[in-house]
């Protein structure tokens, strides 16, 4: 029985496939696993049906490309990042029924053969065209293998089949300046026959699905984004690429093309359901079915779009009733990126976290980019399980238990008449399950996760209104009352936080000696029969302090300084200039005798140099670099030694020094190779 009026008879609930190209971040868990996980243990308490699946992607460019840089095989690549993954997810508690990978046999069989029955059917358009051919490599350029300019947004660095910066799905044709990422060259067009799926042909049945169907409860992000997509005027969509990892097609005399990654990926549903169970039709063909995709917002066109229109193409698929796309989760106020290493790893995480599995969770879902794009700092991180984890749910837990403890010898006490108070707040409680289902049904998991919240804070508001460890002095029967029902809220916190915290939930459960686990359970106030006994108090969550944090920021800021250093440019070279010109300037080696800084003045060193007739003075802007100047006293330097003089701060300084600047912008000193006589010329 759910709140909603969603009446199925089951729930298939897939997750993207995340491509096995690299290990998993905060972004995919906060985006799609995080969310669809709670979906599945909500519904699972609810005693519904559920199938939660999920896999790795392990063909497209994306693979072949890392498999390239690192001179492997592209199944070296997936058997090392499939392990990887699922390992994560396990470590997270992301109950799938089945995580499989779409390199399995039963995957490219399927595949080949849901292709092979559309192709049968007529339903593809085959075409020769013109597409990218990088001569060196010997290789059409699919996808990834070639960047270029976007025509939308100007963004250099646009993929064939994507543009990062503006979102938008590109057609590699329509890259400016389009450059092989095999070999740098241009490429050149050469003609090659494959097969499109004309969803130009499904443009009504998309409209009546989707916008007039779907009007109301589909997110308005992911609306917005398909009614923007149809309105603009959908093509034929090529369903084949020249390369020579993936699903084969099924086809005669088609050597070197395989299926397109984002046709064989989303048939993984159905073939991973086909390995989870023979009886696999009735999660896909049964009208009584949900079918609800948990993804990220570049994946929309994908699952909204694409592949429905594969679905119905078929025709005896159901299509998503639901596809709660999530917008994008950014670090530290910057974009995640695996190729930047500007990401918190999953598996890192956890090294330098072990058992705080639900803190994030709880962090990630507290702050999911359900709406817009969200922000996760560590900061915040902090400041969430300090201030809301163990302040308020970890605090009322252990309070009811350890008093139970110490006034009942670890016994439920039996509670008497209720009073007003008790009352309210038994009321109150027994809204609960519903208030958090039905934002869960609505998939408003940030809203639904802070109404568990707000159960914990009635909790601590019934301690502290009453505080029993006063009462106990005068009123032991009152007392008895008052835990006891603290005690069933706390054991309805442990059933209505399993969907979130299921580790935390779990700790609850066995602290509480319940096993009371499904959703209809919750809300009431004989959670726990009087006189049962519950354990000692386990701590649920505990204090991060500043120093493991502080830790988090400076490995960000490690990374962020060596990204600066690997993308350094030199600056484009300055107009020409004449021997003759050059020869004016007049540079020449001198000895450091003396240096020290240059009072009230934080930047400059002023240095005694022997130019190899006398000593000058030159102040330098370079103190930040070298906090102990006293140091380069022997060392030679290069100065200019024609510049007029010139006043700094109060020194008069006969010349300049000569430095580089690196690519953070830090000052170096240019100091000759070999010794050389004091006053010799550069040049
Ligand atoms: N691998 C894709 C990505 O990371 C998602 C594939 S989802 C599926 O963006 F539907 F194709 F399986
Ligand atoms: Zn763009």
């Amino acid at each position: 029985m759910l709140y909603t009026d969603k009446k199925y008879k089951r729930h298939t609930i897939t997750s993207a496939l995340p491509y096995a190209n690299g290990p998993v971040h905060i972004g995919h868990l906060a985006g799609v696993y995080v969310p669809a996980d709670i979906y599945a243990r909500y519904l699972r308490l609810c005693g519904e049906e559920v199938l939660f699946i999920g896999g790795s992607d392990e063909h497209g460019v994306p693979i072949t490309i890392k498999a390239r840089k690192e001179g492997v095989s592209p199944q070296d690549i997936v058997d090392r990042y499939h392990h990887i993954i699922k390992q994560s997810f396990e470590d997270f508690g992301i109950s799938f029924d089945i995580y499989s990978r779409t390199s399995s046999e039963v995957h490219h069989q399927t595949a080949a053969a849901y292709f092979k029955k559309l192709y049968d059917a007529g339903k593809f358009i085959e075409r020769t065209t013109e597409q990218y051919y990088d001569e060196e490599a010997q290789q059409f350029l699919a996808d990834r293998y070639i960047t270029g300019t976007c025509p939308h947004c100007g963004n250099e660095k646009a993929y064939g089949d994507q543009c990062e910066a503006c979102g938008t799905s590109l057609n590699a044709m329509d890259l400016i300046h389009p450059k092989s990422t095999l070999s740098g060259s241009t490429p050149v067009k050469k003609n090659t026959r494959h097969w499109f799926l004309p969803l130009n042909d499904y443009e009504p049945f998309l409209r009546d699905w989707i916008l007039e169907q779907h009007k109301n409860d589909w997110r308005s992000t992911v609306y917005g984004q398909c009614k923007s997509w149809i309105d603009m005027g959908l093509q034929p969509r090529a369903v084949t690429r020249d390369l020579d990892w993936g699903v084969k097609l099924p086809v005669a005399d088609t050597e070197g093309k395989v299926l397109y990654v984002w046709f064989d990926a989303p048939i993984g549903y159905i073939s991973f359901t086909k390995q989870y169970t023979e009886d696999w039709e009735k999660w896909w063909k049964d009208k009584d079915t949900e079918l609800i995709h948990f993804i990220g917002k570049d994946n929309i066109v994908f699952h909204c779009i694409i592949f429905p229109c594969m679905l119905k193409a078929e025709g005896s698929y159901i299509l998503p009733q639901n596809v709660p796309a999530n917008e994008f989760l950014n670090l530290e106020n910057d974009k995640i990126s695996t190729s930047r290493n500007w990401a918190v790893w999953l598996h890192e995480y956890l090294s330098d976290f072990p058992q705080k599995q639900d803190v994030l969770r709880y962090v990630l879902t507290a702050n999911a980019p359900e709406t817009k794009d969200n922000d996760f700092t560590w900061k915040d991180f902090q400041a969430k399980n300090n201030n809301e984890l163990v302040a308020i749910l970890g605090n009322f837990v252990n309070r009811s238990v350890v008093l139970t403890h110490k006034y009942y010898n670890g016994k439920v006490p039996s509670r008497g008449e209720l009073n007003e108070a008790d009352r309210l707040m038994a009321e109150q409680m027994a809204q609960f399950p519903e208030l958090i289902g039905r934002n869960i049904e609505k998939f408003h998991f940030r809203e639904a996760l802070g109404e568990l919240m707000n159960l914990a804070r009635l909790g601590n508001k019934y301690l502290t209104d009453n505080e029993p460890w006063k009462l106990i002095k005068t009123d032991p029967a009152r007392t008895a009352t008052v835990m006891n029902l603290s005690l069933q809220l706390a054991a309805n916190l442990a059933i209505l936080s399993e969907p979130f915290l299921p580790f935390t939930a779990k700790k609850m459960q066995a602290m509480l000696h319940t096993s009371a686990c499904a959703w209809q359970q919750a809300g009431g106030i004989d959670l726990l029969p009087a006189d049962s006994a519950i354990a000692e108090a386990a701590l649920l969550f505990e204090k991060i302090e500043d120093a493991a944090i502080e830790q988090q920021m400076q490995r960000l800021a490690d990374i962020k300084k060596a990204n600066e250093s690997a993308s350094f440019m030199p600056k484009a070279v300055k107009p020409l200039c004449s021997f003759d010109d050059f020869g004016k300037i007049d540079i020449r080696v001198g000895t450091v005798e003396e240096c020290f800084k240059v009072p009230k003045a934080d930047k400059l060193l002023q240095f005694r140099i022997n130019d190899g007739v006398k000593s000058r003075t030159i102040v330098s802007g370079i103190a930040k670099y070298y906090p102990h100047p006293e140091e380069l006293v022997g060392r030679q330097v290069c100065f200019i030694a024609n510049f007029a003089p010139k006043k700094l701060k109060g020194v008069e300084s006969e010349g300049m020094i000569l430095s580089a600047e690196d690519s953070d912008g830090r000052l170096v000193l240019i100091t000759p190779g070999d010794v050389v006589k004091n006053g010799v010329n550069i040049g």
